[in-house]
């Protein structure tokens, strides 16, 4: 039998310190104007030393299953989409299940980079769908600052750190819940986005660290021009699959990673005004928190009503991309 499968509630985290454009034009060789007008970011939040991945994506799961109305011990699942994870292993989802006292649930962690919390979506959904799981916590969290170049004023101006969560559940009568989802990988790009230091292929040694290995690299332009047209065609390609077109969405939220990438999809789209959800002028890009932060922040803000179609975007290192439709 397979069942529907809903968002039951969302959560959300940001770490207290605020980073601003004017204080990296005091590290690195930059400006507010350059850094705002190429990606439409002001400001983000950088997580407290000792403050990991796993604490931020307690906080938000704390909030999401207060909203969903259960309590951690319902949960038969924890899937968190991370590029940041606590340590190499125990997987990050092992250790917010310790956090919230989550018992009954097996846990693990997705590593899709900005996807990464729509492949754990969709793993979760499958889940529920065929009965094995009931509710399952998914969690999209990132602590960036921990693999950032703070000299590389390509990279530090664009990222933040934070998380958010959201508690998936069978749907009740009548409810359409998730309507189709669209993954998608090109592993032969993964040299246009990455850390090369520290996995196996370059285990961390003095010298990675001399060549400052453990941080993120990034051709910018090439990301740029791939990430628009993979996230249209996502886009494009899951409407279709759940039988909607681009007027029936209410709102859509898309991987903050740059305001002119938002907006260059948005036109491809040919979406109404006012349907895209943006919080990236406040908390910059977040990777695999972006998609789940923003949701929660529209949720809160009323911006997503009951019966509304929202659309989920996302695209990142790998390449990976993803798309999801649902009634919410
Ligand atoms: N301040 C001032 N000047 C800068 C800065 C800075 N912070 N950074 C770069 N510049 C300079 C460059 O050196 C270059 O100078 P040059 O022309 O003399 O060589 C010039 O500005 C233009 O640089 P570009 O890289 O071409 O600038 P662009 O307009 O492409 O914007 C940006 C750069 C914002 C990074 C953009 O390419 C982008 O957003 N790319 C996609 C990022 C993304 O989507 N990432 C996705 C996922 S992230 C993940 O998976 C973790």
């Amino acid at each position: 039998m397979t069942h529907a499968v809903k968002i039951s509630g969302t959560g959300s985290y940001l770490p207290e310190k605020v980073l601003t454009n004017y204080d990296l034009e005091k590290m690195v060789d930059t400006t507010h104007e350059w850094i705002h007008s190429r990606s439409g970011i002001s400001e983000r939040h950088i997580a407290a030393e000792g403050e990991a991945t796993s604490h931020m994506s307690a906080a938000a799961a704390r909030n999401a299953l207060d909203a969903a109305g259960i309590t951690a011990e319902d949960l038969d699942m924890i899937i968190v989409g991370t590029i940041t994870p606590d340590m190499v292993f125990p997987n990050t989802a092992c250790f917010v299940q310790n956090q919230i006292g989550a018992p009954n649930a097996f846990c693990f962690d997705v590593e899709a980079a900005c996807s990464g919390f729509l492949y754990a979506i969709d793993i979760a959904r499958n889940y529920i769908s065929n009965g094995s799981a009931k509710h399952v916590l998914v969690i999209g969290a990132e602590k960036l600052s921990s693999i950032t170049d703070w000299e590389d004023r390509s990279t530090c101006v664009l990222f933040g750190d934070g998380a958010g969560a959201v508690v998936l559940s069978v749907a009740d009568e009548g409810e359409r819940g998730i309507m189709g989802t669209v993954m998608g990988s090109d592993g032969r790009l993964n040299e246009l986005l990455n850390v090369p230091g520290g996995g196996s292929r370059h285990p961390a040694s003095h010298q990675t660290v001399d060549d400052r290995m453990h941080y993120m690299k990034m051709a910018g332009r090439e990301v740029f021009k791939h990430a628009v047209r993979c996230m249209s065609d996502a886009a494009t390609t899951v409407l279709a699959k759940a039988g909607l077109t681009v007027d029936d969405v209410a709102c859509i939220i898309p991987h903050q990673a740059n305001a002119r990438i938002i907006n260059a999809i948005a036109s491809r789209l040919g979406t109404k005004d006012g349907i895209v959800y943006m919080n990236l002028e406040r908390v910059g890009n977040m990777s695999a928190a972006s998609v789940p932060v923003a949701l929660d922040e529209a949720v809160r803000e009323g911006r997503i009503k009951r019966g509304d179609i929202v659309l989920f975007v996302a695209f990142g290192g790998g390449f990976t991309w993803g798309a999801s439709v649902l009634e919410w």
